[in-house]
């Protein structure tokens, strides 16, 4: 399928609007063209696309077209009565399908046109960022995607507490929402029976040595029901383990209220607010036998919880202890 262009992806929103606004009963395509000044072709065209990013719209352009339910599409306007935040997710910025949300993000931070708390989200990415230079899988209508810009009057070395503090403020939305027994791996992996179901992804924009602005990308696999080969065993979803559907909006809202908790309780009590819920959440906090990879050295020990700044304490098997910032965290067996 070709990208989805700005236009079309204002036409989409057209044409969902449309069908919204006639739920009851069904808009043959004819009349979709001449309510929306479109071409009859293109209101087909488009109905196909909506269907592609997982909006079930039944029927054909001459009986007529209708939404049997409304759609678990993440437009602003179906979610603004459902904000309970004060900046988090204000303003919504949603997508179709983007590159990545990150990239979206920190191209309106160079743009000057983002405020604190304005959110990115998108059906499908063509290039999610995960971390460690890897990709992240979006499907379309499928999972969470979705980018925060923040603008913390903090130092730089305080910029990974925040990152946490997202995958604390998302473990604790997965268990309110699906009751699902949810683990955090350092840094912020977001496990279910051990395969990942989520992960955080922040880049920053430093001003010397305090955090200007950064964007904090978070994926969350919804209703994904098959995921490629190579992530067999690795990745699974919050439908895979449920056994049903969820629905991404009650997950999104949730979070963007949760974060929004944290990140308060972050600048009024320090550090402390987002270590103690990450520890709590996580049980690679503390005598955890792990081994971890920074891209350059391996390292086998005992974890022995987070230092002030959210690294990782190791307990060597000399005695000696690490703290590392960064790296990917295996069990060692
Ligand atoms: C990880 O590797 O665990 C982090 C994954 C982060 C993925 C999210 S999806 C929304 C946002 N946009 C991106 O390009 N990446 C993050």
């Amino acid at each position: 399928m070709r990208p989805v262009s700005r236009q079309t992806d204002f036409q989409l929103d057209q044409v969902l609007d449309c069908l919204v606004g006639h739920m009851t009963e069904a808009v043959s395509g004819e009349r979709l063209a001449s309510e929306l000044g479109m071409s009859h072709s293109r209101i087909v065209r488009l109905v196909s696309r909506l269907r592609g990013f997982g909006v079930e719209v039944r029927g054909e352009p001459i009986s007529g077209f209708r939404l049997p339910w409304l759609p678990d599409v993440l437009l602003p306007r179906m979610i603004a009565d459902r904000l309970q935040t004060g900046s988090i997710g204000r303003p919504l910025c949603h997508l179709y399908e983007v590159d990545s949300t990150n990239l979206y993000a920190l191209g309106l931070l160079s743009e000057g046109s983002a405020v604190h708390g304005t959110t990115v989200i998108a059906e499908a990415q063509t290039a999610g960022r995960g971390r460690r230079g890897r990709t992240w899988c979006s499907a379309p209508g499928a999972g969470l995607y979705m980018t925060l810009v923040l603008r913390p009057e903090i130092s730089c070395v305080l910029a990974p507490l925040i990152t946490l503090g997202a995958a604390v403020a998302a473990h604790e939305t997965i268990e309110r929402v699906t009751g699902l027994d949810v683990d955090v791996k350092w840094p912020n992996d977001l496990l279910v029976g051990g395969r990942k179901i989520g992960g955080v992804l922040s880049e920053l924009l430093a001003e010397q040595d305090r955090v200007g602005s950064m964007v904090v990308g978070l994926g969350i696999n919804v209703n994904q029901d098959r995921f490629p080969t190579e992530l067999d065993g690795v990745a699974t979803s919050l439908r895979g383990e449920t056994g049903g559907k969820q629905s991404r909006i009650e997950i999104l809202v949730d979070f963007l209220a949760a974060f929004e908790r944290l990140y308060r309780r972050f600048h009024e009590r320090g550090p402390e607010a987002i270590i103690g819920p990450w520890s709590q959440a996580s049980s690679f906090a503390s005598g955890r036998r792990i081994e971890i990879h920074d891209g350059v050295r391996r390292m086998r020990g005992v974890t022995e919880g987070l230092n002030v700044l959210g690294g990782l304490r190791i307990r060597e098997e000399d005695g000696s202890v690490e703290e590392v910032y960064s790296g990917d965290v295996l069990d060692w067996e």
